[in-house]
């Protein structure tokens, strides 16, 4: 069947089909329209701004999504839509656009998690995966452990108690000067310097699967401001790579737990950090200590987009999901 999906949760407006069925899922089109270039001048997401963008881009991109898959609206068998977690505005944004899309078509609209669609991505880059398994989605809002029961069925088992992964390397980026979104130059720089040249405090909090980022975020950033003020060098490679150890070396640490905790042999790792290159050679490592089999999305579904709401929403429609005329956002 051909799925048509949105998402628009936060900055960056998507719309896919995805052709999918038991014998395999196949992206049609996958069209992203970015806004990072336009808070990048405020560096960060700016909610009205991310909104209005969204309404600027929603129906282009559709039409080009159509037209890059080769596929008429009236071949599509159902509509899904990203309904949360993310900014309310932008969120909304999609529903009401692919609601009106749905019935005035008469296509079954179909509500997605935003966070089991980044799993769900996983799907299309590994045709032979099936839950359930062991999953972390690491993104700009998200640092989680979920236990994947089911292809619709995810229990939360462990978490940030505060900043997401995601955030905190952008916030370090921020204040280190580099481009918006810090995320992907820290992957950068932490390739050329001394992981072991600072000692920051880990987020790992200690006999649980949760971590807390906001201490590490702090601590880092009064370091950086700490040299400043002395007049000594950033030295920026160093920093970006110690930061990283830091936080990958958290993360791992609690995958044989969580691997012992679910009794799993999988773990799938997902959300827009999954894009690092340090944190999925340290999770495939730590897979290896404990002899499970670790996948990662293909690095163009790492960060948000629709085809991961396609490929989550197919799951969803042969579970008989389906979103009416009152289908509302929720921003948590
Ligand atoms: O999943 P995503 O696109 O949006 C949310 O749902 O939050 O994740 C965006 C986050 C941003 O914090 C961005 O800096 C981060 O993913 N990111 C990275 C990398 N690529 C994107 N963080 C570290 N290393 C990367 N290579
Ligand atoms: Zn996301």
């Amino acid at each position: 069947m051909y799925i048509l999906a949105f998402e628009s949760s936060c900055d960056e407006t998507a719309c896919s089909v995805c052709e999918m069925s038991e014998e395999g899922r196949i992206i049609k089109s996958n069209i992203i329209a970015s806004q990072v270039d336009t808070h990048a001048l405020y560096g960060g997401v700016v909610p009205e701004i991310a909104s209005r963008a969204h309404i600027e881009a929603i129906s282009k991109i559709t039409y080009e999504a159509l037209d890059t898959a080769g596929i008429a609206l009236k071949d599509i068998d159902a509509i899904a839509v990203t309904n949360g977690p993310g900014l309310i505005g932008a969120l909304l944004v999609a529903v009401n656009f692919a609601k009106s899309l749905a019935f005035a078509n008469n296509i079954p609209l179909v509500p997605v998690d935003h966070i089991k669609g980044h799993v769900a991505g996983n799907y299309l880059t590994h045709q032979e995966l099936k839950p359930p398994f062991l999953a972390l989605v690491v993104s700009g809002g998200h640092t989680s452990f979920f236990d994947v029961k089911s292809y619709t069925s995810l229990e939360e088992i462990g978490s940030t108690l505060d900043d997401a992964a995601g955030e905190c390397f952008d916030k370090i980026g921020r204040v280190m000067g580099l481009p918006y979104p810090g995320g992907y130059a820290m992957d950068m720089l932490a390739r050329d310097g001394d992981k072991n040249a600072i000692k920051f405090p880990s987020p790992s909090i200690n006999d649980t699967l949760n971590l807390s980022f906001s201490g590490l975020k702090t601590a880092v950033i009064n370091y950086i401001n700490t040299q400043t003020q002395k007049g000594l060098p950033l030295e920026r490679e160093n920093i970006a790579s110690s930061v990283t150890r830091t936080i990958v070396d958290a993360i791992c640490s609690k995958i044989g737990t969580a691997l012992a905790k679910t009794g799993y042999d999988k773990v799938v790792l997902a959300g827009g950090v999954s894009a690092n290159s340090h944190l999925r050679a340290g999770v495939e490592a730590e897979c290896k200590k404990f002899g499970a089999t670790f996948y990662a999305p293909a690095l163009n579904l790492c960060g948000d987009n629709a085809a991961m709401i396609a490929s989550q929403g197919y799951y969803e429609f042969l579970d008989g999901v389906r979103g009416d005329e009152a289908l509302n956002a929720y921003p948590s």
